[in-house]
């Protein structure tokens, strides 16, 4: 079966890498952005993926901050899942060379992993949008609770976590490009494959790649005839 296949294939890998998505975290209670509960769909508003251009941020920063709130209460409850475990142990094991995540929720750090490229930013660090001053995550986190939009205590200016938004150049390109060139296995968990440069990512490969989504996922960037196996499948049933 397809999971036997995939165990041989990581058994014989030597430097396997991982482009890893929003559906990786999901069985950690953080919905995604486009599967059938995905934020997208349950936002309730017109054009959801403006909660996170930057243009509109600019705009009206109040989107954005609505559910930037609730995803830092929930960031606080969540756990690592067993594909968070499972990839930091090829790590341990010597046989990841590095793992490409979209995601914010910095749970492949928590799970271990160490090699993390957070191509789409983190929440770590933020901003003033006006004066540049630095905030670190207890700061942040604290103005975000405390007020509707947070903002600069030495200027007024807007608060902006250092998360990459839709018109923001993406993080680490050149790095990630070079780890996926390098992999001689490389994994796509739980993505979409719709947002670009991400999904650029993969076909950078010269060796066996595989994915892992349960559902839709986009073929325009990864042709199909480039893919050695895909999994439709819950990411965790798999790698259990
Ligand atoms: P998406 O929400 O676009 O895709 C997640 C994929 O994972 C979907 O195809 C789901 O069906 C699948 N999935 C969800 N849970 C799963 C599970 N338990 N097992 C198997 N498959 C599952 O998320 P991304 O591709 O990460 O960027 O989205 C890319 C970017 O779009 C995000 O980083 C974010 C978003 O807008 C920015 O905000 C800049
Ligand atoms: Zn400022």
């Amino acid at each position: 079966d397809l999971a036997a296949k995939c165990a041989d294939m990581i058994k014989k890998a030597q430097k396997i890498c991982l482009l890893s998505g929003a559906g990786i975290s999901t069985n950690a209670g953080i919905p995604d952005f486009r599967g059938p509960k995905g934020l997208y769909r349950t936002a309730g508003i017109d054009n959801p993926e403006r909660i996170f251009d930057i243009s509109y941020f600019h705009r009206d920063p109040s989107l954005f901050y609505k559910f930037h709130k609730e995803f830092l209460k929930a960031l606080q409850q969540i756990k690592p899942t067993f594909a968070h475990y499972f990839f930091a142990k090829l790590e341990e094991k010597g046989k990841l060379i590095g793992i490409i995540t979209q995601n914010i929720d910095s749970l492949h750090q928590r799970a271990g992993a160490k090699k993390v490229y957070e191509i789409h930013g983190g929440v770590w660090e933020s901003y003033c949008l006006k004066c540049g001053k630095k905030f670190n995550y207890e700061e942040s986190f604290k103005k975000t609770m405390e007020e509707e939009i947070p903002h600069c205590d030495s200027c007024g200016g807007v608060i902006k976590p250092d998360i990459v938004f839709f018109g923001e150049p993406v993080k680490y390109l050149d790095k990630c490009i070079e780890l996926a060139r390098e992999s001689d296995l490389f994994f796509v968990v739980g993505s979409s494959l719709v947002v670009t440069p991400a999904a650029l990512i993969p076909a950078e490969c010269k060796g066996s790649i595989v994915i892992v989504n349960k559902g839709d996922f986009s073929t325009a960037y990864l042709p199909m005839d480039k893919v050695d196996l895909v999994a439709d499948e819950d990411i965790d049933a798999f790698f259990k």
